[in-house]
Parts: C-alpha cells; sequence; structure tokens
C-alpha cells in the first residue's frame, strides 16, 4: 500500500513503521492517524511478522498533533468526528508495539509512544505534554496514560506546566523501558523486536492481552483473567515444545511464530 506520510517496510520478522514528514517535526495529521493504523493492522494480520517497530527521525518521534492542522477546527467539528479516536485502532492491535523514541516525542507523539507496548528511548529523547501552552488539554490519551504510567505527582507536573524530561528522567520514572545511544536507536529496538518475534506468538499474544488488562480491570478479575490465558497456553504445541527443549537443555523449535 502507498502511503505518504509514513514509511512501512519489514525487517526480517519485524513489521517497521517509520513517521515521515520530518520538515514538520513527524506532526500527526489526521491523514498519519489513518495511514499508522492502517500499517500497522496490515502488519497485525501477516502472519510472518511478529512484532511491530513504531519510530520517527533523530529529531523528532513526533512533535504533537497537527497544531496547523487544528488551528481552525471549532468545537462541532471535534466532536461530531470524536477527534483522535481514530487511535483506538492502533490500540486494538493484538501484535507487540515496540516505539523507538528518538526526539521530540511531545503531546500525541508522547501520547502514541505510550499506546505501544515497549518504549526505547534514544539518549536525546524529550518527551512532555505541551497542550497546556496552546490553550488546550491532551486528547489521545496523556491525562490517562501517563497517570497510570508514571503516577499522579509527575502527571500533574507536566500536563500542567507543559514542561519537558528528558530520557533519563523518563526512564526514572518508568515511562520507558530502557535508554539507548542516539545511533544505535532502530538497531537496539530492531534486535529487541526480533526476540520476541522468536518465541511462540500464542504465548506473545496471551502475555500482551494479560498485561493490557492490567490496566483495564479490577485486581481480582485481571488474576482470574490472566489464570484462565495461562491455562489456555498448556493447549499449545509450543509450551510442549518449549518445556520439552528447557528439560532437554536444548533451544526450542516454536512452530506458532
Ligand atoms: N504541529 C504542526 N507543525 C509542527 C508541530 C506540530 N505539533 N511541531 C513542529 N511543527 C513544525 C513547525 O511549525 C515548523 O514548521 P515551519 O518550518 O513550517 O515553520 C517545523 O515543524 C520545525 O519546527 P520548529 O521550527 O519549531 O523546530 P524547533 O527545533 O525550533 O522546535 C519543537 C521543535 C520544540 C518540537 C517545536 O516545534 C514545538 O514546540 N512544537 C509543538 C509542540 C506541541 O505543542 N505539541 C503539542 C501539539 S497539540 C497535541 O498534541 C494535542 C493532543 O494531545 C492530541
Amino acid at each position: 500500500m502507498a502511503y505518504e506520510t509514513i514509511k512501512s517496510e519489514t525487517r526480517g520478522r519485524t513489521g517497521l513503521i517509520t513517521l515521515n514528514r520530518p520538515k514538520a517535526m513527524n506532526a500527526l495529521s489526521q491523514q498519519m492517524m489513518r495511514e499508522i493504523c492502517q500499517a500497522a493492522e496490515d502488519f497485525d494480520h501477516d502472519g510472518r511478522i511478529g512484532a511491530i517497530v513504531l519510530t520517527g527521525t533523530d529529531k523528532a518521534f513526533a512533535a504533537g498533533a497537527d497544531v496547523k492542522e487544528m488551528e481552525a477546527y471549532e468545537y462541532s467539528e471535534a466532536y461530531l468526528q470524536d477527534l483522535w479516536a481514530g487511535w483506538d485502532r492502533l490500540t486494538r492491535v493484538r501484535k507487540p508495539l515496540i516505539a523507538a523514541v528518538g526526539g521530540y516525542a511531545l503531546g500525541g507523539g508522547c501520547e502514541v509512544a505510550m499506546m505501544c507496548d515497549i518504549l526505547i528511548a534514544a539518549e536525546n529523547a524529550k518527551f512532555g505534554q505541551p497542550e497546556i501552552t496552546l490553550g488546550i488539554l491532551p486528547g489521545m490519551g496523556g491525562t490517562q496514560r501517563l497517570a497510570r504510567s508514571i503516577g499522579k505527582a509527575k502527571t500533574m507536573d507536566l500536563v500542567l506546566t507543559g514542561r519537558m524530561m528528558d530520557a533519563k528522567e523518563a526512564e526514572s520514572c518508568g515511562l520507558v523501558s530502557r535508554i539507548v545511544p542516539t545511533a544505535d536507536l532502530l538497531e537496539e529496538t530492531l534486535k529487541i523486536a526480533e526476540k520476541v518475534a522468536d518465541f511462540s506468538l500464542p504465548a506473545v499474544l496471551a502475555a500482551k492481552e494479560a498485561v493490557v488488562e492490567a490496566f483495564e480491570t479490577p485486581l481480582a478479575s485481571g488474576l482470574r483473567h490472566e489464570r484462565r490465558l495461562f491455562h489456555a497456553s498448556f493447549a499449545t504445541e509450543d509450551q510442549t515444545e518449549g518445556m520439552a527443549a528447557f528439560v532437554q537443555k536444548r533451544g526450542p523449535q516454536f512452530k506458532n511464530r
């Protein structure tokens, strides 16, 4: 499929989506949202793919929703089209989404990174929710996902002051899981994606589903859901293979990858 605002390609068993509006700091237009979601859904349905990486340029993962596009919006327009609800498509992708964040991840950029399952930051990454400086507030999930991810204190600090935080602060508060040298961002992230893609896909999908559930339900039902998925994993040939390989002291050959 031909895209105008992103590049979509495969690297081994990884689907790689690169945001490609460098002159606009990868500002997220409505078209870009649709293209990212379409590319991610295509990889989700592609049997050769086991993980999906989302990245930008070394200057900007994405500097937020496209302010120039939004400037003229009125309330009724935003409300009637349920502005930014289109991103829900990305959150329904079942395969792991890994964000490789270099440079600015601001506003919607930070929010899209948080829709991903693993966040890897380059040393030069900067995160923030500067919407307050524009007279608005985050609208792609920033207040909710940040609060669940890094807690109330830092979320209020970022959302109410609009300040940016660097990669070290983002790692120390748990927004990102690893920091890598800026020049190695894509290579290191692709290695992580390939590692994930090499495991049993049913196990990977169930593991993601169970962790996502932790953000949606009370603990007791999340635990019950996890146990049911865990029980179901014993119905897969990959469980038989994975455990036999461990006992026989060899590497597993998963069939469902
Ligand atoms: N929307 C539209 N265009 C943007 C943009 C955005 N979010 N961010 C940057 N650009 C454009 C600039 O307008 C500029 O275009 P021109 O060359 O045509 O003037 C180009 O990208 C380069 O940007 P700068 O010259 O500003 O580059 P810089 O290095 O001086 O600054 C920056 C970089 C700090 C990221 C700065 O561009 C900036 O502050 N951007 C806006 C950040 C922002 O407010 N994001 C929140 C958007 S609202 C939102 O996301 C709502 C939501 O929750 C859904």
